[in-house]
């Protein structure tokens, strides 16, 4: 990898997430954020005029005065980014992402537009890192010298991380997952106050399904080409909380063989590292697994900020006689390590593995 940093832009830059990766983002070795993308609303204005910033930390100086630009391909490419974070909502993100792509961009998405494409990659650095070599395949599939790869959502990152290293072990067959969600996880505009007040909504739209579908190709095999899905069978339920950042998953495995006992699984997790440890990516935790013995923890208050948010913490592990294998309670920040943290991990890995600007 040359010396000079990598210009990086930011779609969807005045969003909860947007907000998220330009924090994130400070001061990275290997990127620098030189393009901040939002709705026409926000456009043409400078970034601290029209962001109602919403993050504990000080919006940084650096992107204070940074002109914001409209969302569209010809407005991207005079600014001459070779990465772009994506931060837009779902349903907008799909075909200025492919535009990006065929332009010669590397998209990093947290939008689910293209999380189940075949030829596009859903990543996780510490689970399927080998699932990046799909970018070969969507290159010339679609004949475009950029690519898109993709993170998962906020709540199946944590879950797949956490079932990465119980499947290496003992092989899982079946999960019930019951999901405790941030407020932060449905986007600034996303829950009004009068609803979650006292109050737990037992419905998040489409948030079931993606934890049903993604997690099988996240947890699948790279065969040279493509992905053959895991056949793990996965049933969610998922709830929105109260609580303003940090998701709560209660998961229950049935497992192929049995652990000798607890403690066997706990070291499990503990000792739990991947690719992005062995390559001592800027971004990657030293532990991305914390195993808390406290019977009351782990909590979103207490734990969503461990390893600047990157580490996901588990706790109350125990046996399940019901399914026949083991039950926990896991949390993870559903902004950082379930967004713009994986995605940053994701462009850290491809550039230091698979590519060279
Ligand atoms: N929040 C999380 O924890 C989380 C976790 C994982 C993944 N995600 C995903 O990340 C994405 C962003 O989520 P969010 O929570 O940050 O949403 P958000 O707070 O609602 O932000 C949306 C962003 O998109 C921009 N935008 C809206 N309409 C647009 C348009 N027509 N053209 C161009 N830009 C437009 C907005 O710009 P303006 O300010 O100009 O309107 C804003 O910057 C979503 O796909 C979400 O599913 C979120």
């Amino acid at each position: 990898m040359k010396t000079d940093k990598i210009k990086i832009g930011i779609l969807g830059a005045t969003g909860m997430v947007g907000q998220r990766f330009i924090s994130f983002l400070q001061n990275h070795p290997y990127f620098e954020i030189k393009m901040l993308a939002a709705s026409k609303h926000s456009a043409g204005y400078k970034y601290k005029d029209v962001c109602n910033w919403a993050l504990e930390t000080p919006m940084p100086l650096d992107v204070k005065d940074q002109i914001i630009i409209n969302t569209e391909i010809d407005e991207i490419i005079k600014k001459d980014v070779k990465i772009v974070f994506s931060a837009l909502p779902g349903n907008l993100a799909g075909d200025i992402e492919n535009k990006c792509a065929e332009d010669g961009i590397i998209v990093c998405s947290n939008a689910s537009a293209h999380r189940m494409d075949k030829d596009v990659p859903l990543v996780i650095g510490e689970v399927n890192p080998e699932h990046l070599q799909l970018i070969q395949t969507q290159k010339k599939n679609k004949n475009r010298k950029g690519a898109i790869i993709t993170n998962p959502n906020c709540s199946v990152i944590q879950l797949a991380l956490s079932l990465k290293p119980l499947d290496d072990a003992y092989g899982v067959e079946k999960i019930i997952v019951s999901t405790m969600q941030a407020l932060s996880g449905a986007g600034r505009g996303g829950v009004a106050a009068f609803d979650i007040l006292d109050n737990v909504i037992p419905y998040i739209d489409g948030e079931e399904e993606k934890i049903e579908e993604e997690s099988k190709k996240i947890l699948g095999v790279f065969d040279k080409d493509k992905i053959i899905n895991h056949k793990i069978l996965v049933s969610a339920s998922a709830n929105r909380i109260n609580v303003l950042d940090g998701h709560t998953e209660c998961v229950f495995c049935q497992l192929k063989k049995q652990p000798k006992n607890i403690d066997e699984v706990k070291n499990i997790f503990k000792n739990y590292k991947s690719m992005p440890q062995e390559l001592n990516l800027p971004s990657a935790p030293k532990n991305p697994i914390i195993v808390i013995d406290d019977g009351f923890r782990p909590q979103p208050r207490y734990d969503r900020m461990k390893e600047n948010g990157m580490a996901i913490s588990i706790g109350r592990i125990r046996q399940d006689n019901c399914l026949g294998g083991i039950k926990y309670v896991c949390v993870g920040h559903n902004a950082i390590r379930g967004a713009v943290g994986a995605s940053v991990l994701n462009a850290e890995l491809f550039v230091k593995k698979y590519f060279d600007f």
